[in-house]
C-alpha cells in the first residue's frame, strides 16, 4: 500500500514560519510522489495553509475537532468547518488531548463519527503510557482505545486511519524499535480485521520520535504504513527525508 506521512505541528508556528516551512517542503518534495503527505496545522491557520498546499500533492489535516455539529460550543471547530475549509483528514484522540483535555475513549469514537459524517478522514491516535508497558498492558489498552471506535463507527471502520503512538515515546527522543511497533500494529490489523474486510487496505501510522535516522526502517515492518511525525515535521529537511524514505 501507498505509505502516508503526516507532520503534526501540534501548538507551534506562525504565518511567517508556516509559509515558509510549506515553501520548503513544497520545493523538496520527491518526483513522482508516489506517497501520501499531509501536515497537521493549528485551528487558527487551516485557512492559511490550505492556500498554500491548494493543489500540490500535500493534504491539509487539523489537529481536533468537535464531537457536536454546530450551535453554543464556544472555543469549539466543527467538521463541517473542517470540510468547510479543505480539510482531508484530522487527528482524533492525540494522547496529549486525552491526557490535557480530559479526552475519553467515548469522546475519541464521536469525533471520528461526527468526522467521517463529513467525510473528513480521522486518523484515530492510540497509544499506552510507560506504566502501562511496564504493567504488560499495552495490548489492552490500544485494544480498548480502538475499540471504542470501531464500535461507534460501525461499517464506517474501513474510512478510518489508526495511528499507534506509544506515549512514552512521544517528543521524548525514545523511539519504540521496529520490531515493537511492528507487534502493535499486528495486534491493530488483526483487530481491524475482524471488524472490516478492508482492514489489509487501511494505513497503520507509527507515532513517537520518528525522525530522518529511523524512519526508514520503520516504514519497513510488515504492519506501519506510514508515520505520524511530530517534532521532525517542523523542519523541512528532516520532514523530506522521512518522505522520502516513505517514496
Ligand atoms: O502526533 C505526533 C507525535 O505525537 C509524535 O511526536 O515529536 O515524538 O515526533 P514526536
Amino acid at each position: 500500500m501507498k505509505k502516508l506521512i503526516v507532520g503534526n505541528w501540534k501548538m507551534n508556528g506562525s504565518l511567517q514560519a508556516n509559509a515558509d516551512l510549506v515553501s520548503a517542503v513544497l520545493q523538496g518534495l520527491p518526483s513522482p510522489l508516489s506517497c501520501g503527505v499531509g501536515v497537521a496545522v493549528p485551528a487558527v491557520y487551516l485557512a492559511q495553509v490550505q492556500a498554500l498546499v491548494q493543489g500540490t500533492g500535500v493534504a491539509l489535516a487539523a489537529q481536533d475537532v468537535s464531537q457536536h455539529e454546530k450551535g453554543a460550543y464556544t472555543g469549539e471547530t466543527s467538521a463541517s468547518m473542517l470540510q468547510d475549509v479543505g480539510v482531508r483528514y484530522v487527528l482524533v484522540g492525540h494522547s496529549e488531548r486525552r491526557q490535557y483535555h480530559g479526552e475519553t475513549d467515548a469522546m475519541v469514537a464521536a469525533k471520528a463519527q461526527a468526522a467521517l459524517a463529513k467525510g473528513v478522514t480521522p486518523i484515530v491516535c492510540v497509544g499506552e503510557t510507560l506504566d502501562e508497558r511496564e504493567a504488560g498492558q499495552t495490548e489492552q489498552v490500544v485494544k480498548r482505545q480502538l475499540a471504542a471506535v470501531i464500535h461507534h463507527v460501525g461499517h464506517c471502520t474501513s474510512e478510518l486511519v489508526v495511528a499507534y503512538e506509544p506515549v512514552w515515546a512521544i517528543g521524548t527522543g525514545k523511539t519504540a524499535t521496529p520490531e515493537q511497533a511492528q507487534a502493535v500494529h499486528a495486534v491493530l490489523r488483526a483487530q481491524l480485521a475482524a471488524a472490516t474486510e478492508h482492514a489489509a487496505r487501511m494505513p497503520l501510522l507509527y507515532g513517537g520520535s520518528m525522525n530522518a535516522a529511523n524512519a526508514a526502517q520503520l516504514l519497513s515492518q510488515a504492519d506501519i504504513d506510514g508515520g505520524l511525525v511530530g517534532g521532525a515535521s517542523l523542519k523541512a529537511a528532516d520532514f523530506l527525508q522521512i518522505i522520502a524514505a516513505a517514496n
